[in-house]
């Protein structure tokens, strides 16, 4: 065989051995029901390990394109000869097709391996495990007395739940909302998707931080619209840089994750707040308040929310309990205008016909219980001491190497490594010693940064995390 994969391309070798094969394939160079080489062969003849081969075969024989029996080998299906009355579909051929792209390869990559228990996570962006309210919860199960209807919610959300929230955003964000103009979401997520897919059209100009958790999600760019970056300092964006940006590209919307933002974890200063509120009023540009951190503050009281502080009905407020309470009850919530709550309600009953009115049930006993307040003061306890406990580790493994800045709330750090590394390079050696981070690269265009959340690890593992990124980090410094 002439063919062999590229060693030097990003695609990783197994799935160009499954691009190659299926070329052949459709290329009627292996007839249906022909018989392939043998794994054995075929790496033998590619010069790779056969388990890669293995991994091919298994996703060729996934999609239908292959078939092996125990005895007689692995042939190509017979079922794709055109006489067949069965065909099988080119799965290959339709993956690439929607119109939600996929996340970007490193991503897929870091959800990949943030999987395997063995490794200290510091990249998934959520609560540790016990610092999740899990005794309280089994209570509310156990005594709580749930006499719901078990049919559709209405898609607005729970009214009970509505109701609650309205009191909730009042009460720690100083947001005057009702239960109609709320709308129950599955997480901060779908709300950001809703609003992209109902407000926005293809061409669109809107505006992101630089970094952020939005520069992550390919939402945007699949239904078309022009992303444009926002630069983040120690005191959030510039309504200078927002006003420029405008001036060229016309925005039709802005995306802020203003306090104890993710990535860098730091929080937009209430001077900023105040100009972009008064730029986005004179130009008409919506913004949109992605809040899921507000409540974790560590010290003083956090910057009001820019929806608090908006007389102009600009401001599209969304958060969720997924960073404070439960990321897996997939509760999350936008307030905003009623046209806008009525227009992204109906586009929710198209998709899932409401949230589940269990979660939202216990979401509701939750909140409305006194273990609520109990709980955000011990996470905050307990995040602050993790925060702590990062940021001591790296100044005692990393020294001066490594450049950040420290958060006042939020479960994430950002460092820049101030001795040039490749990000992707170091992600690769780190996960050989343990731990996985989030690379910079997958949060912005700046080179040389990387993602620690503090918040996911166990406080007793952080330590031992910074130490065994600090070893992976010296071993690739010392090699370049
Ligand atoms: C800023 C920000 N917005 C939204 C989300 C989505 O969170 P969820 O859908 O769990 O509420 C995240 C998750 O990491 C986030 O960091």
């Amino acid at each position: 065989m002439e063919w062999k994969p590229d060693r030097l391309h990003d695609k990783p070798i197994y799935k160009q051995i499954v691009e190659y094969i299926e070329y052949r394939i459709f290329n009627g160079e292996y007839p249906p029901g022909s018989l392939l080489p043998s794994e054995r062969i075929l790496a033998k003849e590619l010069n790779v390990n056969r388990s890669t081969v293995v991994t091919a075969y298994e996703e060729l024989r996934a999609s239908g394109l292959i078939i092996s029996k125990q005895g007689s080998g692995t042939r190509v299906s017979p079922f794709l000869a055109e006489n067949s009355k069965e065909r099988v579909p080119n799965w290959n051929r339709y993956v690439v097709g929607g119109s939600l792209l996929p996340n970007i390869p490193l991503i897929r990559r870091i959800l990949k391996e943030a999987l395997n228990k063995d490794l200290i996570d510091l990249a998934t962006g959520e609560l540790s495990p016990d610092l999740f309210p899990q005794a309280q919860f089994q209570q509310i199960i156990k005594t709580g007395n749930f006499n719901f209807h078990l049919g559709y919610e209405n898609p607005q959300g729970n009214f009970q739940l509505r109701e609650t929230i309205a009191n909730h955003v009042k009460k720690y964000k100083n947001i005057d909302a009702t239960a109609s103009s709320i709308l129950i979401t599955s997480g901060a997520q779908q709300a950001l998707h809703l609003i992209v897919q109902c407000l926005l059209k293809p061409g669109d100009s809107i505006a992101i931080e630089d970094p952020s958790y939005c520069y992550s999600l390919p939402i945007f760019k699949s239904v078309g619209l022009k992303v444009h970056l926002l630069p983040v300092d120690q005191n959030g964006v510039n309504p200078d840089d927002l006003l420029t940006l405008h001036k060229k590209h016309r925005l039709r919307m802005i995306f802020l994750n203003p306090t104890f933002q993710n990535p860098t974890g730091v929080s937009l200063h209430p001077e900023r707040r105040k100009k972009i509120l008064d730029i986005a009023a004179k130009y008409g540009i919506p913004i949109i308040e992605d809040d899921p951190y507000t409540l974790t503050a560590f010290e003083q009281e956090p910057f009001p929310t820019l929806k608090s502080m908006d007389p102009y009905g600009i401001v599209l407020y969304i958060s969720s309990l997924s960073k404070i309470v439960s990321s897996g009850l997939r509760i999350g919530w936008i307030t905003g205008p009623q046209r806008v709550i009525n227009r992204l309600s109906d586009a929710k009953q198209q998709i899932d016909f409401g949230h589940s009115i269990f979660s939202q049930w216990i979401a509701n006993e939750f909140l409305t219980s006194p273990y609520f307040h109990e709980h955000i003061n011990q996470l905050v306890l307990e995040l602050k001491k993790r925060r702590d406990a990062m940021v001591s580790s790296i100044k005692n493994y990393l020294h001066d190497h490594v450049e950040f800045f420290i958060p006042k709330g939020g479960i994430h750090m950002w460092c820049k490594m101030k001795t040039p590394i490749h990000e992707e390079k170091l992600l690769e050696t780190a996960l050989n010693y343990g731990v996985i981070f989030v690379p910079g690269s997958a949060l912005g265009t700046k080179k040389g940064y990387v993602r620690f959340t503090f918040g996911r690890a166990y406080e007793d593992t952080i330590e031992e995390a910074i130490f065994k990124f600090s070893e992976a980090f010296y071993n690739l410094a010392n090699k370049t």
